[in-house]
């Protein structure tokens, strides 16, 4: 079922294994790999397997490079600044531990963070007697020069960092990070980017941004395997970086030293997440960067439309790929505000799961109840009529 008339809809479901009569809405959480990337990392394994010494120890090495190489290609700076780490949280930890926040500093975020990004930083200011600062942000989203005036309003002379989502989790909004940067920069405040749902949703230019550091998890919309994800650093900033996890610190085979010999050997692991993500980019590319986002923005603003419509709710930002691009977030009061536990999901969100297998999260954000809906390529707009409906069907069962 086409979205417009003149959008041209292509299946590419058949390319994942999603689980038979789930309807999966999730990527933005946990984003499943393409057959062709399991299948690559399963090659991996099996070396691993058949032969662990020739594959750690001569192997990963060249494998890793390789895969630094095609990332940093990928998010265009250079290879030399980009360590593979598990996923965004641990590099944010790394950055967080390396920055030595001093008594009074002040780390700038904005109300839109991610919920363990913000613990990571209230632990290390808490450790240093330091402040972590909130910017609300504009509501709704209009103008990028909103967003920034914002963020720098809530600056002082004491702001020594800033941490800033450059597509946000609960909300799903893009933030203008370039322009975020140039600004910062101009202040001496360290910017630190918590990117994990940019790289191939949109164009991550690392160049252009022109960061101090990056922290993504590739296993979201680039789909590469669980487990892989990056940590990049200005150049500056790059020797004397330490992993939370301390091994070897050096090559296994005695090859000229380098920065993230700290962290391309964290004890022995299992190296096929990252030896596989190449593959990723690769499928990424044969589908074409250009036709997954406009295809799955496409989605994500049927969602957006037919939410609003059921919800009559105002939405978050403006309608444009300047603010959302495969993920959206609506605001949805489904019930009345829920007692639940941390962590706890509401009510809705258990019920579209074990009822009618449909995986889509329930957010709070500033004490209200948010549906976000990710769209990949697996995606199609019958799925989020199906969803619809049961938001339909919700509201009339809690409004008896
Ligand atoms: C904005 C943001 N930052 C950080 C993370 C943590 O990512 P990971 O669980 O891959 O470490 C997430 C996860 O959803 C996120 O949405």
């Amino acid at each position: 079922m086409p979205i417009h008339n003149d959008f041209n809809w292509t299946e590419y479901a058949h390319h994942w294994r999603i689980a038979e009569g789930c309807t999966y809405l999730n990527h933005g959480s946990f984003g499943p790999s393409p057959l062709a990337v399991q299948e690559k990392r399963i090659e991996y394994q099996a070396e691993l397997e058949s032969q662990p010494m020739e594959f750690l120890i001569r192997r990963t090495p060249v494998l890793m490079a390789e895969a630094a190489r095609s990332l940093a290609a990928f998010l265009n700076c250079d290879r030399g600044n980009v360590a593979f780490v598990p996923n965004a949280t641990v590099a944010m930890n790394v950055v967080a531990k390396n920055i030595e926040l001093r008594l009074g500093d002040e780390v700038l975020l904005t109300d839109h963070e991610y919920g363990a990004v913000v613990r990571i930083w209230g632990q290390a200011c808490k450790d240093a007697g330091a402040k972590a600062v909130y910017a609300r942000l504009p509501q709704p989203l209009t103008s990028q020069e909103g967003v920034i005036e914002s963020i720098f309003s809530a600056a002082t002379e004491r702001t020594r960092v800033l941490v800033v989502s450059h597509i946000t989790s609960p909300t799903a909004v893009i933030l203008p990070v370039k322009e975020i940067c140039s600004r910062a920069r101009k202040l001496g405040i360290l910017v630190v980017i918590d990117g994990p749902h940019a790289p191939a949703q949109i164009d991550v230019n690392l160049r252009s941004i022109d960061c101090d550091y990056y922290c993504a998890s590739t296993h979201k919309w680039l789909c590469a395997p669980f487990g892989s994800g990056f940590l990049y650093v200005r150049s500056r900033y790059k020797q004397g970086l330490l992993p939370n996890i301390v091994s070897w610190g050096r090559s296994l085979q005695g090859d000229a030293p380098h920065w993230t010999d700290e962290f391309h050997w964290p004890g022995t692991f299992d190296p096929s997440v990252y030896a596989a993500v190449p593959s990723a980019i690769d499928f990424m590319k044969t589908i074409g960067l250009k036709r997954f986002r406009e295809q799955t923005h496409a989605l994500a603003q049927y969602a957006r439309t037919r939410l609003l419509e059921l919800t009559d709710r105002e939405p978050l930002s403006e309608d444009s790929t300047d603010w959302y691009g495969s993920m959206v977030t609506v605001p949805f009061e489904p019930s009345e505000a829920p007692n639940l536990r941390p962590g706890e999901p509401h009510p809705l969100q258990t019920w579209l799961a074990t009822e009618h297998r449909i995986e889509m999260p329930v957010v709070e954000w500033h004490q209200r109840w948010h549906v976000r809906v990710s769209c990949h390529m697996y995606n199609t707009p019958d799925q989020i009529d199906q969803l619809i409906e049961l938001l339909n069907e919700w509201q009339r069962k809690v409004a008896k």
